[in-house]
Order: C-alpha cells, then sequence, then structure tokens
C-alpha cells in the first residue's frame, strides 16, 4: 500500500513555520536545510508516496509569495518523482457549503443551510440507492462538516425502514433539502408511508429525477450527492441517557457517513 504523509500546515505562516511543518511531518534527513531546494531534493528522493498539505490556506493566506513558490517546487518534483503524488487541501477552495446566516442570504445566489436546523426543522429526504433501485424516507437527523479531510454528510437510518435494505445494498445516497412551508405535506407523508408498501412518492407532488449517481427531487433546493464511506451501528453502551431513551425498542440507527460528491443547487 502507498504511504500517505499529511503535512498540517495549520499556523504556518512563513517560511520558517512551514518548514517546521516539513520537518515534523515528512521523513527529512537531520541535515534538512529548511529552504525549497532542500525540499526539492527531499521529495525527489521519495519512493512512492502521497503527501497531502492540510489547511494550506494559512500560509496561502500570510504568505502568499512563499505559498506559490511552495507550489511551485511541489510541482517540479511531481514532475521528477513518478512516484510522488501530492494533493493540496486548503479551506479557501473547498465545498461551498456555507453555514446560514440570513443576513447574507439574499445577497447572492448561494443556498445557505443552517446546520442546526436545516435537519431537525426542515427536515430532508434521504434517498437511497440509483435509478434501478431506491428509496426515500423523511430525516430529522444529520450532521455536514468534515472526516478525513473530506465533505461529508451523516444520517442515522433504523434498521427496521425499507431504506435501510436499500442502504445496505448500494454505496450512494442523496440528502435533498425543501422550502419547509411548501413542500411540508409531501415531506410527511415520505416520513409516514412506508416505500415497503407502494410507491409513495406518487402520493405527493415529488417528481423523482435520477442523477449520474443518486436520485433527487425536481422540487429540492439543494442535494447533496453521497459515497458510503463508513457504516455502524450506534452502540447503546455507549450512549448517554439522553440516547439510551430512544431505543426501548431495539429498533437501533446505523450512521452512514456520507463523502459528499456533488452538490446540486436549484
Ligand atoms: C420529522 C421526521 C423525521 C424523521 N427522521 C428519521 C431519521 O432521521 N431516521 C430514521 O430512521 N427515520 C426517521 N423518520 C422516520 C421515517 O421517515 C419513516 O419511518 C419512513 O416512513 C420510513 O420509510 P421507509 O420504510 O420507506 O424507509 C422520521 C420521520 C419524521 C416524521
Amino acid at each position: 500500500m502507498m504511504n500517505t504523509y499529511y503535512v498540517d500546515l495549520t499556523n504556518c505562516k512563513d517560511k520558517e513555520t512551514f518548514h517546521n511543518a516539513v520537518v515534523r511531518d515528512l521523513p527529512v534527513p537531520d541535515y534538512y536545510g529548511h529552504n525549497l531546494d532542500a525540499l526539492y531534493d527531499v521529495l525527489t528522493a521519495m519512493g512512492p508516496c502521497e503527501i497531502v498539505l492540510t489547511h494550506a490556506e494559512s500560509l496561502e493566506e500570510n504568505d502568499p509569495d512563499y505559498y506559490e513558490r511552495v507550489l511551485q517546487v511541489l510541482t517540479d518534483a511531481t514532475e521528477e518523482n513518478d512516484g510522488l503524488d501530492v494533493e493540496i487541501q486548503s479551506l479557501a477552495s473547498e465545498v461551498p457549503l456555507v453555514m446560514y446566516d440570513e443576513e447574507d442570504e439574499d445577497e447572492d445566489d448561494d443556498f445557505y443551510i443552517n446546520a442546526f436546523t436545516a435537519f431537525s426543522r426542515d427536515w430532508a429526504i434521504l434517498t437511497a440507492g440509483d435509478q434501478d433501485k431506491w428509496n426515500g424516507m423523511l430525516i430529522g437527523w444529520g450532521q455536514v462538516g468534515t472526516l478525513w479531510g473530506e465533505p461529508v454528510c451523516t444520517v442515522y437510518v433504523r434498521k427496521s425502514r425499507y431504506t435501510h435494505e436499500i442502504m445496505e445494498d448500494s454505496d450512494i445516497f442523496t440528502v435533498s433539502f425543501f422550502d419547509h412551508d411548501e413542500y411540508k405535506k409531501d415531506l410527511a407523508v415520505m416520513g409516514r408511508l412506508s416505500g415497503r408498501d407502494g410507491d409513495k412518492v406518487a402520493r405527493t407532488s415529488l417528481t423523482p429525477i435520477p442523477l449520474d449517481k443518486g436520485v433527487t427531487y425536481d422540487e429540492a433546493n439543494l442535494t447533496l450527492v453521497c459515497e458510503k464511506i463508513y457504516t455502524q451501528t450506534l452502540d447503546y453502551e455507549a450512549m448517554a441517557p439522553v440516547g439510551q431513551a430512544q431505543y426501548k425498542d431495539g429498533d437501533m440507527h446505523d450512521m452512514y457517513i456520507g463523502k459528499v460528491i456533488e452538490i446540486i443547487e436549484g
């Protein structure tokens, strides 16, 4: 397996702090010269590996000239060393998923969601599977955020749901957000009926649309297309009483964390 080195550039603000991070996170020799020539020598001598620079925005914002020079050295080194892959992760280039700010909401075309209310107050539809076999259900719990350097969305599905069966069979799911007031009756249908008993979407005004990966609805304001990267049944013993109170009947939630591979607006 190829080695991956993460160089964490949090708080890097100049040449000195950048090379300190390199020394801390990369296998450099003791005589490392703390300059870009020395970095080039290290990178071109490395065996097959991937180097991920995280929080590159720190150096990018504090010392843009040096940041440009670092990028040039990385480019030159990857051209010289066929076994070397470099990935730059910068918050400046993160997915355009932003926290909701009522004052800003109307100022541009972005669709804003409030991570604290998008699920619990406004609800979403989780749709598992693809156009050959899929099912959607209403969800009131979920999170968006970051895991392993990836933008992610986490959802919770009780094992008794028909959607659970499809989640288990498919690597893809979508999370679709709507104008709550306009669609709350339809959303409620998706949360009351089971796809196991028939076509519940036909009982709503929602129009399913197949995507390259997954299925969403024409009426959604925002859809996160997700690829499963982690699944786990919630552990009753590990829960505080607030959680245990939800599982008196033993119908546990499975937690699915999906990497957000596409964001569809409008
Ligand atoms: C407001 C609301 C939020 C819900 N949130 C969840 C949830 O996060 N996870 C879950 O497993 N079920 C949740 N449900 C229940 C499912 O949506 C419901 O059982 C649905 O009928 C399951 O459909 P299915 O059998 O077609 O999968 C919620 C229901 C409502 C009304």
